[in-house]
């Protein structure tokens, strides 16, 4: 069985057609990731999943356990994290304070789970006292992965964690979410850097306009003629 089983999945927003029959498997361990352009339905995919949108047709199963109509704060504690799209830490509260309230789920704060998620990231470590909304862009960034992680995710739902920054934070956030991932959590991202994101990959789904047009291996999207025309900025 697949740990997340996606089938026919439709999504709206009032009278706006999102998702149009999103079909996608994440195998247990995986790194997967939905790669696609602006308004192509990324982040409702994922906003569906964790429960923040409610599809109106199709199936929806983590563990063979439907997900359809249960609310987000329910499925939180189901072992599904989320990472939302831009960094939505709460900018008053310090990176402690954020780190603790990503295992409210949990009902309890664990020290080996911040110490490992300050191993993590070292630049968290040192700005533990420090509030989230005066960090860099890239601080945030990290503190959302982080505060994600607090909740033991089974799942862990990253929406675009590498926008916005610098070619070498970049790389050490990809090199981090490889890390997440070895160490047990299944991993599905979604992002606009789709050459780091198949290069992390196990395997890659392409959607446009709300339906998945393309779906392999990493290694054979990178090689996707069409993906590099479309996606890696190439002919
Ligand atoms: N709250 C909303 N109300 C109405 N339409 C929405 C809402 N959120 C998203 N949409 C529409 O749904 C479609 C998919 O949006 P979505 O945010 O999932 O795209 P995305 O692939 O994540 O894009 P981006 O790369 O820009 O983040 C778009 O056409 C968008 O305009
Ligand atoms: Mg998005």
């Amino acid at each position: 069985m697949a740990m997340l089983e996606i089938t026919d999945l439709h999504t709206y927003y009032g009278n706006i057609h999102a998702l149009k029959g999103i079909s996608l498997t994440v195998e247990q361990g995986e790194i997967v990731t939905l790669i696609g352009s602006n308004g192509a339905g990324k982040s409702t995919t994922l906003r569906t999943i964790s429960g923040l949108n409610q599809a109106r047709n199709g199936e929806l199963l983590f563990n063979g356990l439907s997900l359809r109509g249960i609310p987000a704060h329910k499925i939180a504690t189901m072992g599904i994290a989320q990472s939302p799209e831009g960094r939505r830490v709460f900018p008053r509260m310090s990176v402690l304070e954020n780190l603790e309230m990503g295992a409210f789920v949990r009902g309890t704060v664990d020290q080996s789970d911040i110490a490992r998620v300050l191993e993590l990231f070292p630049r968290l470590k040192e700005r533990i006292d420090q509030k989230a909304g005066t960090m860099s862009g890239g601080e945030q960034q990290m503190l959302a992965i982080g505060r994600a992680l607090m909740a033991r995710p089974n799942l862990l739902l990253l929406d675009e964690p590498s926008m916005g920054l610098s070619p070498i934070l970049v790389e050490q956030i990809f090199d981090i979410v490889t890390e997440i991932n070895k160490q047990g959590t299944t991993v599905l991202l979604v992002e606009q850097n789709a050459l780091m994101a198949l290069a992390i990959a196990n395997r890659g789904y392409v959607i446009q306009t709300g339906e998945i047009v393309l779906a392999d291996t990493g290694a054979a999207l990178l090689k996707n003629e069409a993906v590099r025309k479309a996606y890696l900025g190439e002919g």
